[in-house]
């Protein structure tokens, strides 16, 4: 694996970010942002739509959160590149930042710019528009006819723990062609590796030889997946570049789907407009998805985008190399965009949640995770009609990450069934 993150070459450390500019800056950590960082984003609004931050360690940054300075910033992708090894702050983090999988170089499409970006993310996009539909489908349903069958008896169930977590992660393995087992043991170990330290360096020797070893499979016995599709694709990646783009597009579908679901159901189980227990009259999944992804992002950040020269946004002066953080959830709210969901806008698909411009999330992973999110709903809404949740809303927590809106359980009890 490595490791530019301490490299000084890259980045323009002359300058660094001004000083001043970051007295009063806004922390993006801590209990009370995570509980409820819509209320923080409205605090911010306030002093303009880019803001200066401090992450965790009080690392500074910039945050754009108005919805036309985001699209600006997202659009530009050669003057705000994705490449974190522009940033002017890595003299200052320590290797063991709790962000730093967020900003750590990875020889991944993610951080590439221009043609060699378009040449990888084009291979990608292609790959999984090849997808079979109806293979897609089936899929969703043996797995979440699966996992429900393992709660269905009992009456009680976690459903992020037992039903959302696992839903993508095992759709996306058999995109991959891997056996669930495998898929499990490979998410396990890139979380590992995503820890950074000793631990690290080992689990991705594991995840290199279980990625290797895909690829010599695919490549003896090609079949109807993703690995074969890419190895087949006119822009000859290398292997290198096969294994990187293939776990990040494993774990960039992962965490967001699982969230996207969750959030769904519990807008559904706590939200009257989406009453599950009346018989017909409630609004559909469909529209409870949108609404979720306009008012509770999955993402509700994305770590970030470095400009190559000094810059202006949003009435803010950006040196080179300073970090700007995507504020994909706080632009869905900014109230110059923001829909009226009781007037119904359930056709209004401009929100922020998939990004946007060319590291935007690929075409047609949006619609793959839709899929997947709306069978995992509506399939659990059918096998059981009379689910509640088994605590009040009051005690749901959500996870402290400052990425992922994302519940740490979401307990429910309903009539117990059989499985089928
Ligand atoms: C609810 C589900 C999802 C959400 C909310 C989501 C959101 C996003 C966002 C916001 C980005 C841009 C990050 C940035 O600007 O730095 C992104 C990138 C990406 N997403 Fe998704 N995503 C989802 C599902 C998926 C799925 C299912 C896949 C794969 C099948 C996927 C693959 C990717 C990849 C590969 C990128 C990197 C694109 C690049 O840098 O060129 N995503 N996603």
């Amino acid at each position: 694996m490595t490791d530019f993150t301490q490299s000084s070459w890259f980045a323009n450390p002359a300058e660094g970010p001004d000083q001043n500019a970051f007295e009063g800056a806004f922390p993006m950590y801590g209990r009370a942002y995570h509980q409820d960082p819509a209320a923080a984003f409205d605090e911010m609004r306030r002093h303009g739509p880019v803001v200066p931050i401090l992450l965790e360690g009080d690392v500074p940054g910039w945050l754009v959160l108005g919805y036309r300075e985001l699209r600006y910033v997202l659009s530009n992708p050669k003057l705000f590149v994705r490449d974190s090894r522009y940033w002017n702050q890595w003299d200052n983090i320590p290797p063991d930042w709790p962000l730093m999988a967020y900003v750590g170089y990875q020889p991944s499409m993610l951080f590439e710019i221009g043609e060699a970006h378009e040449r990888r993310a084009g291979a990608v996009s292609e790959a999984l528009a090849a997808a079979d539909q109806f293979e897609l489908r089936a899929n969703c349903e043996r797995v979440t006819e699966g996992l429900i069958n393992t709660f269905i008896g009992s009456g009680r169930a976690d459903l992020m723990a037992q039903y959302a977590n696992p839903i993508p992660l095992l759709v996306l393995g058999s995109m991959l062609g891997l056996p669930d087992a495998d898929t499990r043991a490979l998410v396990g170990e890139v979380a590992t590796t995503l820890n950074g330290g000793p631990a690290a360096m080992e689990a991705y020797g594991r995840v290199q030889a279980i990625m290797t070893g895909l690829l010599e499979l695919k490549r003896r016995e090609p079949g109807p997946d993703l690995p074969s599709r890419l190895l087949a694709h006119p822009a000859n990646l290398t292997d290198e570049e096969l294994i990187q783009d293939l776990l990040l597009t494993m774990t960039a579908g992962h965490d967001p789907t699982a969230t996207w679901i969750g959030n769904t159901l519990q807008l559904m189980l706590t939200d009257d407009r989406f009453a599950m227990t009346l018989s017909g009259g409630r609004r559909s999944v469909g529209q409870a998805l949108n609404e979720v992804l306009w008012k509770e992002a999955p993402g509700q950040i994305a770590i970030g985008r470095w400009p190559i020269m000094d810059t202006q946004v949003g009435g803010r002066r950006i040196r080179a190399g300073d970090l700007l953080v995507s504020g994909l959830a706080a632009a869905n709210l900014d109230p110059k965009v923001r829909p009226d969901f009781h007037e119904g806008s359930v056709g209004n698909h401009a929100h922020m949640s998939f990004g946007y411009g060319a590291h935007g999330c690929p075409h047609p992973a949006p619609e793959i995770a839709e899929i997947i999110a709306h069978i995992a709903v509506e399939t659990l809404l059918d096998r059981l009609p009379d689910v509640v949740l088994a605590v009040p809303q009051s005690s749901l927590e959500w996870r402290s990450s400052i990425q992922m809106r994302s519940l740490e359980s979401l307990p429910v009890e309903f009539t117990p069934g059989y499985r089928i």
